[in-house]
């Protein structure tokens, strides 16, 4: 059975823990602040705040309720619009008012839960990071100006949040209500779920799965990873850096030890999906799900990473470039999963990039995607890995290039060569996200755009000469 504190209230379903938590909130709680819109993650009307219990603190994230299974809401504190609710309206609603940044209103419940979620994260909030935060939530009617003007005055009410203690801040100031001052204890004494049967397939943050399969899953019980203590955690240890299969997205972006081992990381992290869908997708799941355009699974194959894969019994060790073996075949044995992953790090970060073109900024996936890690020998090229998404059926280790590059220097007559060994290494077919011909240019480019970004004047050239 699944627990958990939806608002103020604790409750307990038997239904089937695939179905989706937007459903559940909705239909079962009649709490119908929460709005249905595309059940796809694209719109962000299902917006709603996921509470953990960190040590003796929540901490709230958004996320959206349509690709959250129950099972993933279980011992969390769920807040939909209506549990904000003091009696009078927010800073964050009055802004919203202020700026008339709602009309028809669809849109507005998600805009507030993923401003809220931004006011209650322990770290600064800039304009920036306000209209950052509504990044997953689309609006019909307003235009986007008045919901950014009211997001820059949210950050500016923040500018002198209690980062130690958010949750606290918030409820003195009148901004939520005091039953949130409960809820770390409450949690608390809800029991884990009980153990899974081995074998038995998983979901991580089900932004693929709940899309790809969400009537199947909505009749059926689910086993989650991302409650598994193994699979949780970023470690730097021994010149090796781990990362568990649980941790999310948004975990990648925000990490300081990742942001020591590879400073540009998290401006790349923001580059895939929206705040909440980050917030959910973990790295176990972008891996398995084998896109070709995986982003997180690019940037792997780049720092040239393994992956740890278990039973719950035995373990086994496989080079993620050798784990993909066809379009959406990967080399994983009945009952296996996704431990880790994990590459070799050293003090001194190594030159890495990464470059993705999409047709929208946030909430799309690649057409082409790329990514490069490379350590220089002098003035020669050292260690070198390649990666390459959208232009094979798989997400592409481009072996032979790097070992092109490798002991060559950084000039446009290398990367002219290196382009022709790209161009033979992949086998790109024309989609709906482009001809096979403007994707060879496109991993072109992103190549070149590579190395005009991680040796700026070194190549004197622009990439439009090219
Ligand atoms: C609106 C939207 C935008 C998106 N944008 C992007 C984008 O820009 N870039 C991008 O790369 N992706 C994008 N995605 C796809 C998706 O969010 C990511 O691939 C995400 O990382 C999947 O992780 P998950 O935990 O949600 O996977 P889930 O849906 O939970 O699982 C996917 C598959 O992986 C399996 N799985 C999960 N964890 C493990 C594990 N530890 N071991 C074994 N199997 C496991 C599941 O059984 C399932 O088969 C987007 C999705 C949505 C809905
Ligand atoms: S209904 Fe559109 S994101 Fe959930
Ligand atoms: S106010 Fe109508 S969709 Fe945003």
């Amino acid at each position: 059975m699944v627990t958990f504190i939806l608002n103020d209230e604790t409750v307990s379903t038997v239904k089937p823990s695939g179905s989706s938590l937007l459903d559940f909130i909705r239909y079962d709680m009649g709490l119908t602040g929460t709005k249905t819109g595309c059940r796809e993650g694209d719109c962000g009307a299902c917006t709603v705040l996921v509470g953990t219990v960190e040590g003796n603190r929540v901490t709230y994230s958004s996320a959206v309720s349509c690709l959250m299974p129950l099972v993933n809401a279980h011992g969390r504190h769920i807040v939909t619009v209506e549990g904000i609710n003091t009696g009078k309206i927010s800073a964050v609603q009055q802004a919203i008012v202020d700026h008339s940044a709602t009309q028809c209103g669809f849109c507005t419940p998600g805009i507030v839960m993923s401003l809220t979620a931004e006011s209650l994260a322990a770290r600064k909030t800039t304009p920036g990071t306000a209209i950052a935060s509504v990044s997953g939530n689309i609006c019909r009617c307003t235009g986007y100006k008045s919901i950014e003007k009211a997001a820059a005055v949210i950050a500016s009410a923040l500018s002198d949040k209690q980062l130690s203690d958010p949750v606290s801040w918030l409820v003195d100031r009148g901004e939520l209500p005091a039953y949130f001052l409960s809820i770390a204890g409450r949690l608390s004494v809800i029991p884990p779920l009980s153990p899974e049967p081995a074998g038995v397939r998983g979901i991580g943050g089900g932004t693929d799965l709940m899309v790809q399969k969400a009537d199947l899953l909505a009749e059926s019980d689910s086993v989650t990873y991302i409650e598994r203590k193994e699979l949780k955690g970023i470690r730097a240890d021994n010149g090796r850096c781990t990362i568990g299969a649980a941790v999310t997205t948004s975990e990648l972006g925000h990490s300081e030890l990742l942001k020591r081992l590879l400073p540009d990381l998290s401006s790349y992290i923001q580059l895939i999906a929206s705040e909440p869908v980050r917030n959910m997708a973990t790295v176990g799941g972008n891996i398995v799900n084998a896109s070709p355009i995986g982003d997180i699974s690019v940037m792997l194959l780049a720092l040239n990473a393994d992956v740890i894969l278990t039973d719950g019994r035995r373990e086994r060790t496989v080079p993620l470039k050798d784990l993909f073996l066809a379009y959406k075949k990967l080399d994983m044995r009945e009952g296996e999963y996704i431990r880790q992953s994990s590459f070799i790090y050293s003090d001194d970060p190594p030159f890495f990039s990464f470059e993705k073109v999409s047709r929208r900024t946030h909430l799309d996936i690649a057409s082409v995607n790329s990514a490069i890690s490379l350590r220089m020998s002098g003035d020669t090229i050292g260690e070198c890995h390649l990666s390459a998404g959208g232009v094979s059926p798989v997400p592409l280790c481009l072996k032979r290039t790097a070992a092109f590059l490798t002991g060559r220097t950084v000039s446009a007559e290398t990367l002219m060569q290196a382009n022709e060994v790209i161009q033979e290494e992949i086998s790109p077919i024309s989609d709906v996200r482009g001809s096979k011909e403007y994707k060879r240019l496109l991993l072109r480019q992103l190549f070149i755009a590579h190395f005009l970004k991680l040796f700026p004047g070194r190549l004197n050239l622009k990439i439009d000469e090219l």
